[in-house]
């Protein structure tokens, strides 16, 4: 079975956009790959965060994992920050890139515009060679990201086609998966831009844990054209597109079923018809959440998770250790 890693930040509230873009894809997967999903906590102190916050956030994101059916058994869930291999990797991995490839990363070159020097940490910048160690210390085959992610994976490439070059064949190349454009969801007030749990207009995003009852407002007020006809169009009607994406998915119905069953209706009737979809989605994953935090199964599910994942790491880490020296 091939081996399919991927990680989320605790940053933020995950979104609706989160789970349709992301954590649907691991949950759909997870019968086809041997999976490996973490916690990206280390990722997420590149820029500063409130203790009790970071700590909360993480806790959630494993609760949301497995609510949303996430299965310990086919996948290893673990926290980021409990296997120091990662960081011990990264570190190899940092003194086998170059400043030249790493300035060239457009996320870090969007996150550290308009900023003085002093104000970007050095673990944003490195924060790529970080990705990379998380991933091949794995001999991960499949990397779902989105489309954002996809240049660290190409870095990730780069970086273990040299190392295997120059140590000898060692790490397996990974490959990206970006889901299929379907599963990328804007935002509802402006639907050209990706939903964000950073996005400052909160109208436009639905967060997983919001009142579902505030959902349904903002499905109701998502900015849509003029034209009241229910077509996927991406480029000339962005707004009525996303809300169909979002609706084929929770429902499972390609976009044209849907585009079928509402070829007489209105958007108002569509509006509704996501509303209750996207109601429905919310009361059932929050129940499960409520459930599984208010049991030991975070801690459990982590416990067995971060063993399995040390077991894998260690090893790995040690062949690197062997090949570049730094052994007895
Ligand atoms: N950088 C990813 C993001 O922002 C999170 C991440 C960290 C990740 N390490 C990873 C994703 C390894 C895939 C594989 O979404």
């Amino acid at each position: 079975m091939k081996r399919l890693l991927s990680g989320i930040k605790p940053t933020g509230e995950l979104t609706l956009g989160n789970y349709l873009g992301a954590i649907k894809q691991f949950v759909d997967m997870q019968n086809d790959y041997e999976s490996f999903i973490f916690v990206a906590n280390l990722h997420a102190i590149t820029v500063y965060n409130d203790k009790e916050e970071l700590k909360k956030r993480t806790r959630d994101l494993v609760a949301i994992y497995l609510a949303s059916g996430l299965d310990p058994k086919k996948t290893t869930i673990f926290l980021q920050s409990e296997n120091n291999y990662h960081n011990n990797l990264g570190w190899v991995l940092e003194c086998n890139s170059y400043i030249g490839e790493l300035n060239r990363m457009t996320q870090f070159k969007d996150k550290s515009k308009n900023k003085s020097a002093n104000a970007i940490t050095c673990g944003l910048y490195t924060y790529p060679t970080l990705m990379a160690a998380d991933i091949i210390l794995y001999d991960a085959d499949v990397v779902p990201v989105g489309i954002d992610q996809k240049q660290h994976v190409e870095l990730t490439r780069n970086i273990a086609e040299r190392f295997n070059n120059r140590y000898g064949e060692t790490f397996k190349i990974p490959e990206p998966f970006i889901p299929k454009t379907g599963e990328k969801i804007y935002d509802l007030q402006n639907p050209t831009k990706k939903m964000s749990k950073t996005e400052d207009n909160p109208k436009g995003c639905i967060t997983l844990l919001e009142d579902p009852d505030k959902a349904v407002k903002k499905i109701m007020g998502a900015v849509t054209d003029s034209d009241n006809q229910i077509k996927y169009d991406l480029q000339n009607k962005p707004g009525i597109s996303n809300l169909m994406t979002i609706y084929s998915a929770l429902s499972n119905k390609t976009i044209a079923e849907v585009e079928t069953e509402f070829k007489d209706s209105n958007y108002g009737t569509f509006k509704k018809a996501v509303a209750e979809e996207v109601k429905q989605f919310l009361i059932d994953l929050q129940s499960k959440y409520q459930k599984i935090i208010d049991s030991n199964m975070v801690d459990t599910v982590l416990d067995e998770g971060i063993k399995k994942a040390r077991t894998i790491a260690q090893a790995k880490l040690n062949e690197v250790y062997e090949k570049v020296g730094l052994s007895r």
